[in-house]
């Protein structure tokens, strides 16, 4: 990734800092978005301390002002975008769809759809010829979560763009995949996790036996968006440890 520049949305937690510090350990210039400014200086300053350049950028992905410019900062940072993960997200679970009140499933699909949307909508038209878009779906943009309407609505929703964006652009030279992770070790997941034995029920029904680390599912997207993967485009890898299988 030497001599290329790019993005990752949600880098201050997470897959999305695992990849982040994965990119610039590859040698790439990497923008650590995210909508919580103290998160996002820590990626750069682990970042930094290993050799590498970054910047952090203040974004609300449901913010369409938001995101406009902090694309454009990252391009003026760095003169060009040769890569964006799309992988900020929020969780919604433990809760059957007539339960859901109106607001709790806009807000979701807010920030997981309409906030993917957005971030494509401002990267497609920046991006370098021969760059690469890697979405942040789930294995819920692929089949059913047991009470999760909202975020696995929104999952197959950003697994659709992904298909849509891939074949549109791909004329240009651009590539656009989806990354659709297990249950996989973060702050994020932990947090879902408090007071249940999801933990435990997670590791019981992968055939690995364990949840991936956000290292594991970040090296995928860094994967798809680097020119080893210059023929793939278009699709969702699941990195879940064998359960789709
Ligand atoms: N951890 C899992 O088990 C798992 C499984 C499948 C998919 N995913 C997806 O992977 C992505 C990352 O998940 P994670 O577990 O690393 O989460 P995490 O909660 O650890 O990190 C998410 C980051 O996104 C940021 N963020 C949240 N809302 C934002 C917004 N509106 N604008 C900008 N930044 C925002 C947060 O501040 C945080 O730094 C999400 O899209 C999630 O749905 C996670």
């Amino acid at each position: 990734m030497k001599g290329k520049a790019g993005l990752v949305t949600g880098a201050g937690s997470g897959i999305g800092r695992a990849a982040a510090i994965e990119f610039a350990r590859q040698g790439a210039a990497v923008a650590v978005l995210d909508i919580d400014e103290t998160a996002a200086a820590e990626t750069v300053e682990m970042i930094e301390k290993n050799g590498g350049a970054a910047v952090a950028v203040l974004v609300d992905i449901a913010d369409e002002r938001s995101v406009r410019s902090a694309v454009e900062r990252t391009v003026a940072a760095y003169g060009g975008l040769h890569f964006a993960v799309n992988n900020a997200g929020m969780a919604s679970h433990h809760r059957k769809l007539d339960e859901m009140t109106l607001d709790e499933f806009e807000r979701v699909v807010r920030v997981n759809l309409t906030g993917t949307f957005l971030c494509l909508k401002y990267e497609l038209p920046l991006l370098a010829g021969g760059g690469a878009i890697v979405n942040v779906a789930s294995n819920g943009g692929l089949y059913a979560i047991p009470s999760a309407p909202a975020y696995v609505a929104a999952k197959h929703g950003i697994v659709g763009l992904t298909k849509v964006a891939a074949v549109d652009y791909a004329a240009k030279g651009i590539r656009v995949n989806a990354v659709c992770p297990g249950p996989t070790r973060t702050p994020g997941f932990d947090q879902v996790a408090v007071g249940t034995d999801l933990i435990a029920m997670q590791e019981a029904s992968t055939p690995l036996g364990r949840m991936a680390t956000a290292e594991e599912a970040a090296a995928a997207a860094v994967w798809l968006c680097s020119d080893a993967a210059s023929y793939v485009t278009g699709i969702a890898l699941s990195v879940d440890g064998g359960r789709r299988a």
